[in-house]
């Protein structure tokens, strides 16, 4: 046996030891996110080097998803779905202004005490309960600016 028939699967429902790494590719993102706070450089080349894949591939999958952080962030990222069932509930524009102008900055930035980033992004899975948003892994649902105060609130402690 060739050493390229050596790497197929014997069955052809078994994933081949890349497909194995690339499926891992995201949980170790996740984790290495989790322990680094934001995927930067360092946090990337060690997934690559763990996983055997090439640092490109790691960086294109952890730069698509709106789960993972390429740059540091606040203890509580706000982000604010901007899909189109959360515009058509009328809430995209409606929370983004709102937070904006409560926290004092723009989507992408952090309030200057390190506790909030806010970003919008394309939908984060709960179209039936729009207008939605999710800070850090937590989902809110039907949100309104009232909601947004308590949240904010309970958030910060106060
Ligand atoms: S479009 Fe907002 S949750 Fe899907």
């Amino acid at each position: 046996m060739s050493p390229e028939e050596q790497k197929q699967p014997t069955h052809p429902e078994t994933p081949t030891a890349k497909q194995a790494q690339r499926s891992m590719l995201l949980t170790a993102l996740y984790i290495a996110q989790a322990q680094y706070g934001h995927l930067n450089d360092e946090a990337l080349q060690r997934v690559a080097e763990r996983l055997g894949l090439p640092l490109s591939e790691v960086y294109s999958t952890a730069s698509f998803y709106s789960l993972y952080r390429l740059k540091p962030v606040g203890r509580y990222v706000i982000q604010v779905c901007d899909g189109l069932s959360c515009h058509l509930a009328g809430g995209a524009d409606t929370l983004v202004d709102y937070i904006r102008q409560k926290l004092g900055i723009r989507v992408g930035e952090t309030t200057s005490d390190g506790l909030f980033t806010l970003q919008t992004v394309e939908c984060v899975a709960s179209c039936g309960t729009s207008p939605a948003v999710r800070v850090n892994d937590e989902l809110y649902e039907n949100m309104t600016p009232q909601k947004v105060d308590r949240l904010l609130d309970q958030l910060a402690g106060r």
